[in-house]
């Protein structure tokens, strides 16, 4: 792993601040907003709803489909506010301790306004759909909270790419498919933009903050580690989003975690970040971590 100086950590984020500069996007000006849907196009490329090849997908009619996936899409923007709200707050909450003429602080605080905007563009989207607003309950959205008002150093950045990564590798098949609604794919393309920059600049202070961890400190981050990955593993397709179609929360989930088309989803979607993490070690392989990133689905065979 090479080694970044505090120099490297200035010239990273001296870079991304002229890149944001140039390459920004205000979803109220970029998006037509009023764009009705377009017949017979989907909301997420069609291989990647999970349901997609099952017995319960050979029984929805056409129209059932497209719903699922309205409702899929808006599963992933609800789960993606959720995660830049609690960034957000780990940001802010590390900008306070940081010297404010320095470009690492100043890119902090762009990254923030990049996720600002995030947040507006997903929020539009979901009102678009005209669906449900899904996010975290229960115990995850307990955890959720305790990250964003305690986390720092290689738990916080290894959360932030767990989610941003994912994400990332979603946006970047949907913009690409013809048979996505346009203003989901203008959606996608603007995220995959700005979020480059963002995977960026936390895979370099993840390596960074690693260095400056001791080994109890890494011990106990790679078990929450373990649990935002299962948390986005198992949450990214929040189970009510069958119920749009007329199939129980728990059918559909059932049907979806034992589809292998799913699976297969969900592991090409880990695969880089789980690679990252991998190589940093960051992978627990005590039993509890294990179990958790086992049922986060995201691990390879
Ligand atoms: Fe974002
Ligand atoms: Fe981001």
């Amino acid at each position: 792993m090479a080694t970044v100086t505090p120099s490297d950590r200035e010239r990273t984020a001296t870079r991304l601040l002229r890149s944001s500069a140039e390459h920004s996007y205000d979803p109220e000006i970029e998006i037509d907003w009023e764009a009705p849907f377009v017949e017979g196009k989907y909301f997420v490329p069609i291989h990647r709803s999970s349901l997609y090849g099952t017995p319960l997908w050979d029984r929805l009619t056409e129209e059932q489909r497209i719903e699922l996936t309205k409702h899929e899409v808006a599963s992933i923007a609800g789960l993606g506010v959720w995660f830049e709200t609690i960034l957000m707050q780990m940001l802010v909450r590390g900008y306070l301790n940081q010297d404010p003429t320095t470009a690492h602080a100043q890119y902090a605080l762009t990254e923030v306004a990049d996720e600002c905007r995030h947040s507006v563009m997903f929020g539009k989207m979901i009102a678009w759909l005209g669906t449900p607003v899904y996010r975290p309950t229960g115990i995850d959205q307990f955890l959720g909270r305790w990250i964003g008002h305690t986390a720092t150093g290689p738990r916080m950045f290894a959360a932030i790419l767990i989610a941003e990564e994912i994400l990332d590798t979603l946006q970047r098949e949907a913009m690409a498919d013809e048979n996505v609604q346009p203003l989901v794919r203008t959606v996608s393309r603007i995220h995959v933009v700005e979020e480059a920059r963002h995977v960026r600049f936390a895979r370099e202070e993840l390596a960074r903050q690693i260095r400056l961890a001791g080994r109890s400190r890494l011990a106990f981050d790679r078990l929450v580690i373990a649990r935002a990955a299962y948390l986005t593993g198992t949450r990214l397709i929040d189970p009510r989003v069958y119920e749009s179609v007329g199939i129980s929360p728990q059918e559909g989930i059932r049907a979806a975690r034992a589809n292998p088309h799913h699976q297969e989803t969900m592991r090409w979607a880990g695969e880089r970040i789980v690679a990252f993490l991998a190589d940093l070690d960051l992978i627990g392989r005590g039993r509890a971590a294990k179990s958790l990133w086992e049922a986060s689905g995201l691990l390879q065979r």
